[in-house]
């Protein structure tokens, strides 16, 4: 691609409004268009196998090599293209199947660019475990999106962070940059999602679905919290710990006030190019206000 099509790429999947004008019903079918829309119209078609990886200075390279973060980055992408395929088997609705289809390749897509980076920088893996395929594929759907949601959310903050700080070099910042960015897409079609879905069922099969979402949430924060209370020893679950203290891990001398506020920042400038009429995530960072209230 020439530069100016990168460029045209990078501005169209940042800024996306729908066609169709007027008031949209959460949970219409005219919702459902401009979620799946909004994630279809905005995908940037970059391809990981012609990203150059820079020389980087023998500084930086240690730097990059020694994050605690690449294995599990790298399972976390392969669990999510495998959980969202899987979800999206079931579904039948064309339009929402062919969004849940491009998610679901761009998680795909995630793990390709990490797989090259190690490769070209030489970082040493542990052994991928076997992906499981979710025996219901609803769960395996919410765990993704819930969990998105929370880690993507620390990581603008920590990735804004180390990019004003040079601790993670520029070339690096421009190749994650996207990916970042369709994070922050996969969140807000996973949010309007919700809201859609909830609306879609049957009153009688809505208790059962909250009480699903609520063993997703104590899943996420077991997996989390359970991990920060020392389950260590082992790496990959002191990788998981990587959100709560990743700031400390990547030696990166800013409060956990300063990290919220970073966080909660790059979230609305992320989510603010995108139709207003789209709900955005709440939940985390109405957490991280929350928390910000306590924290001097
Ligand atoms: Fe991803
Ligand atoms: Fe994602």
């Amino acid at each position: 691609m020439s530069h100016d099509a990168v460029a045209a790429a990078d501005h169209t999947m940042r800024h996306w409004t729908g066609n169709d004008p007027g008031h949209i019903k959460i949970g219409s079918d005219a919702h459902k268009r401009l979620f799946c829309r909004m994630l279809l119209d905005t995908h940037n078609p970059y391809k990981p196998a012609v990203i150059e990886w820079p020389a980087l200075t023998a500084d930086a390279l240690h730097r990059i090599t020694s994050l605690p973060i690449w294995d599990i980055a790298v399972q976390t992408e392969g669990k999510a293209k495998l959980r969202v395929a899987t979800y999206t088997n079931t579904v039948s609705d064309p339009l929402l199947h062919e969004a849940l289809t491009m998610d679901g390749d761009e998680e795909a897509r995630h793990k390709v660019v990490l797989s090259k980076m190690v490769a070209a920088y030489g970082i040493e893996l542990a052994p991928e475990p076997e992906y499981e395929v979710p025996k219901d594929p609803e769960w395996g759907w919410l765990v993704t999106g819930y969990s998105e949601c929370i880690d993507s959310f620390f990581a603008f903050g920590l990735f804004e962070s180390a990019k004003r700080t040079g601790y993670f070099p520029s070339e690096l910042v421009e190749t994650f940059e996207p990916v970042m960015q369709e994070e922050a897409r996969h969140i807000l079609f996973f949010a309007n999602w919700v809201a859609w879905y909830r609306k879609q069922l049957p009153w009688w099969r809505r208790p059962a679905f909250e009480l699903k979402v609520m063993r997703v949430w104590l899943f996420l924060i077991w997996e989390r919290i359970g991990i920060a209370k020392g389950l260590d020893g082992n790496g990959e679950m002191q990788d998981a710990n990587f959100t709560l203290t990743g700031h400390e891990q990547i030696g990166l001398d800013l409060k956990i006030s300063e990290l919220l506020d970073l966080c909660l920042a790059q979230d609305s400038f992320r989510m603010g190019g995108y139709d207003e009429r789209l709900l955005r995530p709440t939940f985390v960072p109405r957490m991280a206000r929350l928390a910000r209230r306590f924290l001097k």
